[in-house]
């Protein structure tokens, strides 16, 4: 147990801090701090190396600024969680180390926390009263999964990405069409003033839970390199694909709403920032199920949620010691991987 939780997270190319204080009902957000690394958007992509030289820089500040936000001292906080993987080692290691620190120094509880995981609890943050059971459509840069939540801490993995992440297929789309880093924001943009007239395949649909991108992302590619004037087709390109991998990404939650029969669906990660997303996952699931999603800012990457996902392991007794590591490829922490039922049909 601990009343006031440091939550770090520097996993990728985000450096942020959050405080948690014990409120009334449950834990509230003292303070969120998340810097967005700008370097990278010169590369069209994260370069490991540059990211964990900024995490080193910005950590302490970035922790200064939260503690300044909340209006609490150092002293207050009795409890460190902080993102052990996955993710980019040299990244995960900034943080990992200054927990520790932290830790050590102050006596305080340390919980290592898996990234996914912290996902997933993003929108109770928002929504305290939120429950499993539900399934949970997590969907960033680097993952694409389907998970049947029967309790807090408890995950069976319905489905996951044989290929590509849905994240990295808008990042990889976005840089054909010649569109920043990162693609999904940019191609939520464009795609409102185009047309879903390419047809693009549904790659998977309708053959069990797990998600295929490459295809798809190979058909946007024939696309590009077939029109005649790019500028001119670019957003009903970018609708078509955003089209395209929303329609596959909410059937298939459809389908596992249905096989669960649980009430609910969080949709979490980078991807569900795209309010495109949740207001059509809303639309085609109201009949079967409630949508429960965190604001965006709770989507991408922060600390908070590491610090809410964290907050549950502490208050369930669980704590980390100093030989804490980062990991590249962590695994989950109570996640069961189901073995696939072959009488599992997809509904639409
Ligand atoms: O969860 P996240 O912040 O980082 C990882 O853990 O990977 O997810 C980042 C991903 C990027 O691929 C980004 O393009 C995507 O989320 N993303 C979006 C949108 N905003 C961010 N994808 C589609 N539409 C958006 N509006
Ligand atoms: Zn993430």
């Amino acid at each position: 147990m601990a009343d006031v939780v440091l939550g770090i997270e520097t996993s990728c190319d985000e450096t942020s801090a959050a405080l948690l204080v014990r409120g009334s009902q449950g834990p509230e957000l003292a303070g969120l701090v998340i810097l967005s690394q700008d370097v990278h958007k010169v590369f069209g992509g994260v370069v490991p190396e540059l990211a964990s030289r900024a995490h080193l820089t910005a950590i302490g500040p970035v922790v200064d600024r939260v503690l300044l936000e909340a209006g609490l001292p150092l002293s207050a906080v009795d409890g460190v969680a902080v993102t052990a993987g996955p993710g980019l080692v040299g990244s995960l290691m900034v943080g990992v180390c200054y927990a520790k620190s932290l830790a050590a120094v102050g006596r305080r509880t340390l919980i290592g926390v898996h990234h996914l995981e912290g996902h997933v609890f993003a929108p109770l943050l928002e929504d305290p009263f939120l429950e499993p059971p539900f399934v949970a459509l997590i969907v960033s840069g680097g993952h694409t999964l389907l998970l049947d939540v029967p309790e807090w801490g408890q995950y069976r993995l319905l489905g996951e990405t044989r290929d590509d992440a849905a994240g990295e297929a808008f990042d990889k789309v976005a840089s054909m069409l010649e569109l920043g880093y990162p693609g999904g924001p940019e191609i939520e943009r464009i795609a409102k003033q185009g047309t879903d007239r390419f047809d693009f395949p549904r790659p998977m649909m309708g053959a069990g839970l797990d998600f295929s991108f490459s295809g798809l992302k190979t058909a946007v590619l024939y696309a590009v390199r077939g029109a005649a004037d790019l500028d001119a087709d670019k957003a009903d390109i970018a609708a078509s694909f955003q089209a395209a991998v929303f329609d596959v990404l909410i059937s298939k939650a459809r389908t596992a709403v249905l096989e669960t029969g649980h009430p609910t669906v969080v949709l979490g990660g980078g991807v569900a920032c795209s309010r495109t997303l949740v207001a059509q996952a809303a639309e085609r699931l109201r009949s079967v199920a409630r949508v429960a999603v965190a604001s965006p800012r709770l989507n991408a990457d922060n600390a908070a949620m590491i610090a809410r996902a964290g907050w549950f392991h502490l208050d369930n007794g669980r704590r980390s010691d100093l030989s804490l590591e980062a990991e590249a490829r962590m695994p989950w922490p109570g996640l069961e991987r189901s073995t696939p039922s072959p009488s599992r049909k997809a509904v639409e």
